[in-house]
């Protein structure tokens, strides 16, 4: 039977670290006892946690938390080319990296070192250093709440996007990801196209032709380490906001006031990084009682240690106002807000 504990503080379950209660709490490790956990609970709502990684609580959850530790990795296929691997969702996203990194398989080690479940990673269709998850993506398993029906999304069906898909919209709250699909590479190439993966691959005396998917893994968790603040430090969930998409015509007059502003052109405008707005702004180090931007990444707010959820709220309201009093552009949060 699945174990229910009441009224216990959410604090080791969430990466911001913020000390909210909620008033049920049960961890599963198999569909059957998650449908346990739920037909039996007489709680109203539930909601899921993975690795807590990408949730803001603003106060106490009057309901049940799942935490899924529903793991597994197994292979589905394979041939000289190619490993399809089915993965559950309680896996953590970063052991799954180096299970594949270690046995060479190409196509997720630029996404070493995110925080999370792989259960999370559709749901935003994670991305980092030039790929997302969508590259890899054949399939998932999600069981749909109402009926208790597992169904299979396709790459078409999970409708994904930037930081998007069909569970953070349309189907938002009525389905539990189950299972993940992938397919990757047994003769990979890597990808190094952005930032400064090619910088830290050479610096280490390797040279690019050479450079195993192991070497791009390693500089992209040098990288990040270097930038991203530990949460068992100081607590954060990465990027608390998503880079805005702005129009070419927008872009284009904001450069002649701002020559110094990035933007990456895509299908839909032009991305600029949110966090050099928020940099321009001021913000980037600034503590404010609890909270504050990140001193090294300003697109990361932080809990100086007894921050409340309803505090990092107030400092990220307050970003979002001064860039856009500032430079006429709506930041959106990434994290989901509780
Ligand atoms: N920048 C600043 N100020 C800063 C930090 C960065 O001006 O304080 C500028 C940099 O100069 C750079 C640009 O912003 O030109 C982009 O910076 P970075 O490469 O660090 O990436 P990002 O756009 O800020 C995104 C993802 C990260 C991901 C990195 C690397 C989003 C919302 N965030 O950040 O994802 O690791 O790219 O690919 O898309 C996360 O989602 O939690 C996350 C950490």
């Amino acid at each position: 039977m699945t174990q229910v504990q009441h009224h216990i503080s959410l604090k080791p379950y969430n990466t911001f670290g913020l000390d909210v209660q909620t008033r049920a709490f049960a961890e599963v490790n198999s569909l059957a006892s998650l449908k346990e956990a739920i037909a039996e609970s007489p709680e109203e709502q539930f909601m899921f946690l993975g690795g807590g990684s990408n949730v803001l609580f603003c106060k106490d959850y009057e309901g049940l938390v799942i935490k899924n530790s529903i793991k597994g990795i197994h292979i589905v296929s394979e041939d000289d080319q190619h490993v399809t691997l089915k993965v559950y969702s309680g896996e953590g996203w970063h052991d799954l990296v180096m299970h594949c990194v270690e046995r060479n398989w190409g196509g997720i080690e630029n996404l070493s070192l995110i925080p999370g479940t792989v259960g999370a990673a559709p749901m935003q269709n994670i991305g980092a250093y030039g790929v997302e998850l969508e590259k890899v993506f054949i399939e998932l398993e999600a069981l749909n709440l109402h009926t208790f029906e597992l169904h299979t999304f396709n790459k078409i069906s999970c409708a994904f996007g930037y930081r998007e898909s069909v569970f953070k919209r349309q189907l938002k709250g009525q389905y539990f990801i189950y299972s993940v699909t992938i397919r990757l590479d047994k003769q990979p190439k890597i990808s190094i196209e952005y930032g400064d993966i090619q910088q830290v691959i050479t610096d280490k005396g390797i040279a690019l032709s050479e450079a195993s998917i192991k070497d791009v893994s390693d500089a992209v968790i040098q990288i990040r380490s270097s930038k991203l603040p530990d949460p068992k430090v100081l607590g954060n969930s990465g990027s608390f906001f998503k880079n805005p998409v702005i129009t070419k015509e927008k872009f284009e007059q904001l450069q002649q006031q701002y020559p110094g502003i990035k933007g990456f052109p895509n299908d839909h405008g032009v991305k600029v990084p949110a966090a050099w707005l928020i940099e321009q702004c001021g913000w980037k180090g600034k503590r404010v009682g609890e909270t504050g931007a990140h001193a090294k990444q300003a697109l990361v707010l932080v809990n100086y240690g007894n921050a409340s959820g309803n505090e990092v709220y107030q400092m990220a309201l307050t970003i979002i106002q001064s860039v856009k009093d500032t430079f006429g552009i709506q930041l959106e949060p990434e994290v989901n807000i509780i």
